[in-house]
């Protein structure tokens, strides 16, 4: 399926809850996303993130679109799952302060697409 960034331009407006995107965005209630597709996991500076956010980019995740894609219907799931195959379970632990889930996936890609063009 194609990806829409125009149309996930609109479905960001859900994550603008919690986060900025943009030149000028600062941290909210969650990280800054300007750049976050080739930034390793938990790094926005100055952002507090949770233990399970920060172990996942130790563990060497560095964001992509479609890693994007794969996290936001169940972002505890994803981290902990990513720890776990990375032979990490003792660190699977906790919970992400991200409680926002996106089950469809036609917007997941295009929310994805609209993020990376923010670089
Ligand atoms: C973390 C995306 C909605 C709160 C993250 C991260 C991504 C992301 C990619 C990881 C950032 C990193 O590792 O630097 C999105 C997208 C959203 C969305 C695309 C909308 C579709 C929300 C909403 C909230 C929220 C609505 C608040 C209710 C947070 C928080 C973190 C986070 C607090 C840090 C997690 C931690 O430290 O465990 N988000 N988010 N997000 N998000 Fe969201």
């Amino acid at each position: 399926v194609a990806q829409d960034a125009a149309k996930g331009a609109a479905v960001f407006k859900q994550c603008m809850t919690c986060h900025r995107i943009g030149p000028d965005a600062k941290n909210l209630v969650g990280p800054v996303l300007t750049g976050v597709v080739g930034r390793k996991t938990g790094t926005a500076p100055g952002f507090a993130y949770s233990p399970l956010n920060k172990a996942v980019g130790e563990a060497g995740l560095v964001w992509t679109e479609e890693k994007i894609v794969e996290y936001l219907p169940d972002p505890n799931a994803f981290l902990k799952k990513y720890l776990t195959d990375k032979g990490q379970a003792d660190k699977a632990v906790g919970v992400t302060k991200m409680t926002f889930k996106l089950a469809d996936e036609q917007q997941r890609k295009d929310v994805a697409a609209y993020i990376a063009t923010f670089k």
